[in-house]
């Protein structure tokens, strides 16, 4: 089975068991809503292709991992949208969950994705010491001291360090992603820590310069929110240029910190696909 249809088989695993006859309706369907259609999907395939990489003998784990990542970062994209935050209407080239559903409902569908993601891991019928090492690195993604929670509690500190702000924010779940496959398989997740985390940066540098200098229709998701907002940003701190080379760097040091393995070679495509995917269309040509 490719990974593309491992991703959605899990995702739609997880969501179905959300979906009863007595669950409130517009909850479930909100749930959905953040979920499908599908974004990049870029975290779960970086699991997937790190958990390929270490062998993946337990591609049941691997898939529930790969889908615990994906739930909590639609969460995380419904509770940044919300007026409180980024106040954005759109997201996936679809109006926001709060737009669609209502703010009650959007702050209930984050906090119960993020509730099923920890919670579908406890299905998975895999070798049991396994699976505390994944819910460490699933909860220090997206909690606190480091996690995704952290990072968006910087915009409300008088001062916050760019880096550390990208790293918690962003990065912290794409480090969790290649652990995770990692830890799936059975091996050592800290030395698949450092791809991740670059890659991340790397990712929200990209974001970043296309909240500058990208559009709309292109994005699927409004543009200029970060200097509307008097958000930190590569692009505040460093510039169109000094962010674009900023992103080189970052991608050149998740390649080399690919850790000696036999799916190395994939998982540099991977990454140099995503690097091209991700920068604006008008900067790539100026930059031809
Ligand atoms: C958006 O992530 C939020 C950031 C961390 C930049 P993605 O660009 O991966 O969003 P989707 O899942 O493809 O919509
Ligand atoms: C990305 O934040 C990180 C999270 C959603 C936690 P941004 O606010 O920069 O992402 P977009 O641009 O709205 O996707
Ligand atoms: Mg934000
Ligand atoms: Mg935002």
């Amino acid at each position: 089975m490719d990974s593309s249809t491992r991703i959605e088989q899990a995702l739609n695993a997880a969501l179905a068991r959300v979906e009863t006859p007595a669950a409130p309706s517009k909850l479930a369907s909100a749930m959905r809503y953040s979920v499908f259609p599908r974004g990049a999907r870029v975290r779960p395939r970086l699991c997937l292709a790190a958990a390929a990489a270490c062998g993946d003998d337990q591609p049941a784990l691997t898939d529930a991992a790969a889908a615990s990542i994906e739930l909590l970062h639609c969460a995380s994209l419904i509770h940044d949208d919300l007026p409180c935050f980024d106040d954005a209407p759109l997201r996936r080239g679809k109006p926001s969950v709060h737009v669609a559903y209502g703010e009650r409902i959007a702050v209930l569908a984050g906090d119960a994705l993020i509730v099923l993601a920890f919670e579908q891991l406890s299905y998975v019928a895999c070798s049991p010491e396994r699976l505390p090492h994944v819910m460490r690195i699933v909860g220090q993604s997206v909690g606190m001291p480091s996690g995704i929670a952290a990072g968006q509690a910087w915009e409300c500190e008088p001062f916050c360090d760019l880096v550390e702000y990208h790293e918690q924010k962003t990065g912290a779940l794409f480090s969790a992603a290649t652990m995770l496959g990692a830890a799936a398989a059975g091996h050592d997740p800290e030395p698949w820590k450092v791809v991740g985390a670059k890659l991340g940066l790397a990712y929200q540098v990209a974001d970043d310069l296309r909240d500058a200098a990208s559009d709309e229709e292109e994005l699927g998701k409004p543009i200029g929110r970060d200097a509307a907002l008097g958000r930190p940003s590569a692009v505040r701190d460093l510039g169109i240029d000094g962010a674009m080379h900023r992103l080189e760097t970052l991608v050149k040091e998740a390649i080399a910190g690919i850790p000696p393995c036999q799916g190395a070679g994939d998982l540099r495509a991977l990454i140099m696909s995503e690097a091209k995917r991700l920068v604006p269309k008008r900067l790539a040509a100026a930059a031809a």
